[in-house]
């Protein structure tokens, strides 16, 4: 008898759960279906997961469609096939919901460069200006923000603030400095980054545009500006996966996350995608913190319901509000999911 099988829930500890063996003929994906429909439970995924949990996964989106779906949904339990700070937004957003997440040291290099704590010292040296917050994270920060956005709302987020006003943009410096090329604005930056996300190379770009001459560059705006400025499309991952499908060219070079490819080939198996290459010979245009869920912590996380995200009431009711703020700005802006 498998380990996993053998044990009660109630005797596992949340630390050691993940490390149970699971019988190597299940069929994971009708035991995960199977759940789904036993506990009414929803998986919620973003395009950097793996191909396996995309495919098994109820809706996949970029950061404010999954906002909205974690909002709007009424299943009893969301599972995030995703980062921490992506299942503490939908908590913040359902606070009544079950809210799991496969690995809870699913974190995010973004997130980590802006502990809330100094955050807050840097804030008061600004006392009248607005705080821009991308969703990217901690929910900590989200308490110090007047308003949240995602890669795909950000322009309008930071034009719906009267002119007047000082923004301070956190944590990533890179969508900072290209919403400050595309808006006009002047915005103080918090000095953050995605490790993914700054890890291309402006030479093997060059050199495989060359190589595919009809081929165009779409980019993420976390991307740096040496990057994005070789981009035919920038965009947030949704708005990427829109270009490939509407835009007339047969290949496109990748500029963020390589998961996303799986849903562009599937939206248009007869085009060709080339993930951007790193500077070095790693995979490191794969995030290791969205890689850490796998369909065997996911099938554990739904049998289980661990490891469950729990905020303090104080975070959810502060944190909140920037969220709400970015919501009602995209309805009115009419982003949709
Ligand atoms: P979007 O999917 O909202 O573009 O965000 C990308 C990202 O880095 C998420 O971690
Ligand atoms: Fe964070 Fe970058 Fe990974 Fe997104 S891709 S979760 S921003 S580290």
């Amino acid at each position: 008898m498998f380990q996993e099988l053998q044990m009660a829930k109630d005797t596992l500890e949340l630390k050691g759960y993940l490390d149970l063996e699971i019988d190597p003929t299940l069929d994971l994906i009708a035991e995960i279906n199977k759940l789904k429909k036993e506990k009414n439970a929803i998986i919620l995924a973003h395009y950097y997961q793996d191909s396996d949990i995309q495919d098994v996964a109820d809706y996949i989106g970029d950061s404010l469609g999954l906002s909205q779906k974690a909002e709007s949904t009424d299943a009893d339990i969301i599972v995030f096939a995703g980062v921490h700070f992506m299942a503490e937004t939908a908590k913040m957003l359902n606070p009544n919901k079950k809210v799991v997440l496969p690995d809870l040291k699913a974190g995010c290099s973004l997130a980590d460069s802006c502990p809330a704590p100094l955050f807050k010292k840097f804030k008061e040296k600004y006392p009248d200006h607005v705080v821009v917050s991308y969703i990217n994270c901690t929910a900590e920060l989200k308490t110090l923000t007047d308003i949240c956005c995602t890669s795909s709302n950000a322009v309008a987020i930071i034009n719906s603030i009267p002119a007047e006003k000082g923004i301070i943009f956190a944590p990533d410096k890179n969508l900072g400095a290209y919403l400050i090329k595309k808006t006009g604005r002047d915005m103080i930056l918090w000095d953050g980054a995605c490790m993914v996300h700054e890890i291309f190379s402006r030479e093997k770009i060059t050199k495989l545009m060359h190589r595919y001459p009809d081929a165009k560059f779409i980019a993420h705006p976390e991307c740096e500006a040496h990057i994005l400025d070789m981009a035919d499309f920038i965009g947030s991952t949704s708005q990427m996966l829109k270009f490939t499908q509407q835009d007339e060219a047969n290949s496109f070079i990748v500029g963020t996350e390589s998961g996303i490819i799986h849903q562009m080939e599937l939206a248009s198996p007869d085009k060709t995608f080339i993930p951007a290459p790193p500077e070095t010979n790693c995979a490191c245009n794969e995030c290791p913190h969205m890689r850490l869920n796998t369909l065997e912590k996911l099938y554990l996380s739904m049998k289980y319901e661990l490891p469950e995200i729990i905020l303090e009431d104080w975070v959810v009711e502060k944190g909140r509000k920037c969220i709400d703020a970015m919501l009602d700005v995209s309805k009115a802006a009419g982003f949709k999911m």
